[in-house]
């Protein structure tokens, strides 16, 4: 199965969360630069990218879109996290949130699977907290978001540690317990 991206990090965890799984199959990297829409909804933004993606692929292939959503910035960066990555990364993310005490967040992952007829989606969440300060490891937003039930920010664990909790992991189970069932 072929997963479309431009962000090998996520093809790592995929490729380690689906390597894990009983009867499990092979995920091929396509690198491939996809736009994004600007939409309000991470789905329509997955939808979109899938469509693009199997217009390139000519097969089955799928996609994730994420979003980092942060409660006391009215649910900013959401669908406008990439570009918020690139622009004032987190840095600027935590110079926005300043001293606020309330640092509520959730990270969103959504999976779109297309095999030219149907699309599918996926969802997965995980609530968190954003930090006061950046630690080291990790990518995009890791080091500052801390997932709940942890003192750690995805930046400070490993990807196994990661993989447990993740919005991708989240996601994935309920995007392979639908292929699978499929046949
Ligand atoms: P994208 O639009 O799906 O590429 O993701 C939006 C932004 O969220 C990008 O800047 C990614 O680097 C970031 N992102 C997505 N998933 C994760 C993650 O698991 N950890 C840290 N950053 C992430």
């Amino acid at each position: 199965m072929d997963f479309a991206s431009s962000n090998i990090n996520k093809y790592n965890e995929i490729n380690h969360l689906v390597s894990a799984r009983k009867n499990s199959f092979e995920v091929t990297f396509r690198m491939m630069e996809l736009k994004e829409i600007q939409s309000d909804s991470l789905l329509e933004v997955a939808e979109n990218k899938v469509l693009q993606a199997f217009r390139i692929n000519k097969k089955e292939i799928f996609v994730e879109d994420d979003g980092l959503f942060i409660e006391a910035l009215k649910d900013f960066p959401g669908v406008y996290s990439s570009y918020v990555n690139k622009t004032i990364g987190n840095v600027g993310i935590l110079d926005l949130l300043g001293n606020k005490v309330n640092r509520n967040a959730s990270f969103k992952s959504i999976i779109a699977f297309h095999d030219g007829n149907k699309i599918e989606l996926f969802t997965g969440e995980i609530k968190g907290k954003i930090g006061f300060e950046l630690t080291t490891g990790g990518w995009g937003f890791d080091p500052i978001f801390i997932p709940e039930n942890s003192d750690l920010t995805f930046g400070q664990m490993d990807m196994k540690t990661k993989n447990q909790i993740s919005h991708r992991k989240v996601a994935l189970d309920r995007f392979l317990k639908w292929y699978q069932s499929q046949g």
